[in-house]
């Protein structure tokens, strides 16, 4: 561990003394040091070495006093298993996706088995980590068949009461880009009526929600400020969705989504439509990047960036009303705040009960990474409110 302190400091001095970081996000220098923690994580990723990468980032299943934590399978996809040990005969239900851009993290790693520890004591629930199949390997919709596979099985009357999970208290959740998925599965699911049981709950942190606007507020303004830089979450959307990564700087310039593009009409242009969905205070001096003449045929050529089943925000409202009640977490300086907040707004118009947490001196990533060894002051406070939301409201 000292060892890799030591690293992280010594990348972060060389690298990222000058980084600018806006006044008023928390704790500025541990953001710097998870920043290169971050990159040096990205890198290794390029390199194409995961296998090992992976290895040496997760923890053996192991039993702690509170928590029988155990590796299995939920209709077929790889899932940790949290079972907190007495307590209540029947638990509640978590089925958590973990974040990386649809192509890093698993529910090993030792930031999300730490969370998920910690959800299953202190709600005593019984909490399932999904190891969806990652990019490069899989590409879309394969993360979204392997998340609604994993949460049919886990609301399955068999997995319930083999479990001991009370039917009436379960809740899907997930951050970043698990929280994409988390979006969509409570979208497929409200919307089935063949299923017995339902989601009570969806929480969504710092969710990714859409890929047609590059340019909301948060993008513009978080452009460049760590972990999530906006580049990085084009390449993520664009990998994801299995599309040449030569459409980045187009998809930058919101060439994808200009008005001369007739495959987006103005019903879908509504749903993202930050002028009307944003308060003032969000929106701030910030003007919409809307190309008259742009690169008419993209969203042709990559069908999945209109696809509601990767952009959740896109959804008609009849769909969103359907969805259970939410909890969505948003951190200021983030890039993806606007995806959070518009999609906050719009499951309020249609009826949804929705809490919306915003921490004005968060940043991407920050309740995850809460539990590292370099901690953050807003990870802890997030993390803490999001699991009293839960124990609320489960
Ligand atoms: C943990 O769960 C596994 C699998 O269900 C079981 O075999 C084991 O006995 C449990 N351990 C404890 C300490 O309850
Ligand atoms: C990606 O696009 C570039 C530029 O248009 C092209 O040269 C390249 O062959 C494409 N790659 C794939 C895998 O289609
Ligand atoms: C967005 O909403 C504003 C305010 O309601 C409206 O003036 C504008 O035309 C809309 N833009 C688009 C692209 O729909
Ligand atoms: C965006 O579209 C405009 C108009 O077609 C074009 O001039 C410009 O080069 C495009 N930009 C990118 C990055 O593709």
């Amino acid at each position: 561990m000292l060892r890799l302190a030591g690293a992280v400091l010594l990348s972060a001095a060389a690298y990222y003394v000058y980084l600018p970081l806006p006044s008023g996000v928390s704790e500025p220098w541990k953001l710097m040091l998870l920043d290169a923690l971050f990159r040096s994580f990205m890198q290794a990723v390029r390199g194409q070495n995961l296998g090992s990468l992976d290895h040496s980032h997760v923890i053996e299943a192991r039993s702690s006093p509170a928590v029988n934590v155990t590796d299995s399978a939920l209709g077929g996809v790889p899932t940790r298993v949290f079972r907190p040990i007495g307590g209540e005969k029947l638990k509640r239900g978590v089925i958590y996706f973990h974040g990386g851009g649809w192509a890093l993290g698993s529910g090993r790693m030792r930031s999300y088995d730490s969370l998920c520890r910690r959800m299953a004591e202190d709600l005593d629930a019984v909490v399932m980590s999904v190891d969806y199949r990652l990019v490069p390997e899989a590409v879309f919709p394969d993360q979204y068949y392997d998340v609604l596979a994993a949460s049919r099985a886990f609301l399955s009357t068999e997995v319930l009461e083999h479990y001991s999970i009370d039917p009436e208290r379960v809740c899907v959740s997930g951050d970043s880009a698990g929280g994409n998925l988390a979006a969509a599965v409570a979208q497929k699911l409200g919307s089935d009526d063949t299923l017995k049981v339902k989601f009570k709950a969806q929480a969504l942190i710092y969710p990714v929600l859409q890929a047609l606007d590059f340019h909301t507020p948060s993008y513009q303004q978080n452009q460049a400020v760590p972990i999530l830089y906006r580049p990085v979450m084009a390449r993520f959307w664009l990998q994801y969705l299995g599309a040449n990564s030569s459409l980045e700087p187009l998809l930058l310039a919101n060439n994808h989504s200009s008005l001369d593009e007739s495959g987006i009409s103005a019903d879908i242009r509504s749903k993202l439509n930050w002028t009307a969905l944003l308060p003032t205070k969000r929106r701030k001096h910030f003007q919409p990047v809307v190309k008259q003449t742009g690169s008419p045929g993209v969203v042709g050529k990559v069908p999945g960036l209109m696809d509601v089943r990767a952009s959740p925000l896109l959804a008609e409202q009849d769909v969103l009303g359907k969805t259970p009640k939410a909890y969505v977490m948003t951190c200021e300086f983030d890039v993806l705040r606007d995806d959070g907040l518009m999609y906050a707004r719009r499951l309020q118009d249609a009826g949804v009960t929705v809490t919306s947490d915003h921490y004005e001196d968060g940043f991407h990533g920050c309740m995850v990474f809460a539990s590292m060894p370099v901690m953050s002051n807003v990870g802890q406070r997030s993390m803490s409110n999001y699991i009293h939301w839960l124990d609320q409201n489960l």
